[in-house]
């Protein structure tokens, strides 16, 4: 049977950009036999609009069946004052959650054609291509004890950085496994210079290296030398591992290295199963855009390119993933541009359906 996929587009630009994707898909199976089975659902707002909750437990279910869930985005002004419960980012949250997605990719790649728009120099970001991968689903976003409580005569507020062998030791395989397939070299970053999770991460980390992938390349490096490195010379690295919070900040500068949000695709990856696919969601860094949602605008690159991660990561299909990150090289090679990435005078900026209209053809 055909591999599956559960396009959940969300809301805002959410559905315009897949729909773009949706088109790719279909692409795919026509003119490269590679069919996928798909189905629709709602989370975020749309599903809180349905159902009173951002991700009804049918769906939750499909996710957890399926071989790779593509996620637009969630989120709105609309929502903004529903309670804490039932957000749209609850949805997503839940998501990642049961399908305990513990190693999230961030790709920061600059195309060529783009270059100019990285805000440092032309030459330290030309040919950038390098790989985020943070850890997901512990550390101090998550760690107990957290809370405000108090203490004498004021208020104290706590979270606790907490990271076990097991959720340190996993995410470093995922970093070695993507190292094999491109260039063989993973940083890993922390701060055992101050923190005892640092010490236990570092160790860890090196101790997966030496026993099953003495191969790859490991060096590691304090979080805060790795946020000026990465904006002094990126091109150093290949694979960097990080922890949650710290990988939250470094993705995001090194995503900005590269250009605009409409163009950074993501993974998040969990573990094996039986027929060594991960469980697997593929999202776009950007949200649902209200300023910009209906007016067809969108770039939908970054939700494509998410797709082109699922082809690589989930259906081992590194070839057409490939294929169809070129067709975005040449357009934009080529000039075409949404709104988002004007910058140079007189040219006149494509609308999302334009942008897909360029990549399929
Ligand atoms: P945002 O990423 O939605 O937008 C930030 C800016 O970038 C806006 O000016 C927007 O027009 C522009 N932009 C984003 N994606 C674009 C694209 N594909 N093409 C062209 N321009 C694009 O972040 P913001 O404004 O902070 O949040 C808006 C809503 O999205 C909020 O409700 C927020 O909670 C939600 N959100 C959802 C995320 C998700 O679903 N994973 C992630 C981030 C925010
Ligand atoms: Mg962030």
């Amino acid at each position: 049977s055909n591999p599956s996929l559960l396009i959940l587009a969300g809301d805002g630009i959410g559905p315009e950009v897949m729909t773009e994707v949706k088109r790719v898909i279909e692409w795919f199976g026509t003119k490269r036999d590679l069919a996928f089975d798909v189905e629709e659902d709602l989370v975020g707002g749309a599903a809180y609009d349905k159902h009173g909750t951002p991700l009804h437990d049918d769906t939750m279910a499909k996710a957890l069946k399926v071989d790779a869930v593509l996620l637009g985005a969630v989120g709105g002004p609309k929502y903004d004052a529903l309670d804490f419960s039932v957000k749209p980012e609850r949805g997503l949250l839940r998501l990642r959650k049961e399908m305990d997605l513990f190693s999230n990719l961030r790709p920061a790649q600059c195309f060529d054609a783009l270059a100019d728009f990285s805000s440092l120099k032309k030459d330290i970001v030309a040919g950038l291509d390098i790989m985020i991968v943070r850890e997901l689903t512990s550390g101090v976003y998550f760690g107990e004890p957290r809370g405000i409580f108090e203490e004498g005569n004021e208020r104290v507020g706590i979270n606790t950085q907490r990271y076990t062998e097991s959720e340190i030791d996993r995410v470093a395989r995922s970093a070695f496994e993507l190292a094999r397939r491109r260039g063989n070299k993973v940083c890993s970053m922390e701060k055992a210079n101050v923190m005892e999770s640092g010490i236990l991460w570092r160790e860890v980390v090196q101790k997966v290296r030496d026993t099953d992938y003495p191969d790859v390349e490991l060096s590691h490096m304090y979080a805060d030398n790795g946020a000026m490195q990465l904006v002094r010379a990126p091109k150093q690295f290949d694979v960097i591992v990080t922890d949650n919070l710290f990988g939250d900040i470094l993705s995001d500068c090194a995503a900005m290295l590269t250009g605009s949000l409409g163009m950074l695709p993501s993974a998040s990856l969990g573990a094996p199963n039986a027929d060594g696919r991960p469980k697997a969601l593929y999202e776009p860094v950007h949200g649902s855009a209200p300023d910009i949602a209906g007016q067809g605008k969108a770039n939908p690159i970054a939700c494509i390119l998410s797709f082109a991660m699922a082809l690589r990561y989930s259906f081992d299909q590194g070839d057409e993933a490939a294929r169809l990150e070129a067709a975005i090289e040449k357009v934009l090679a080529d000039g075409v541009r949404t709104a988002d990435l004007l910058g140079e005078e007189g040219v006149t900026p494509v609308s999302t359906t334009g942008m897909g209209d360029a990549i399929l053809a």
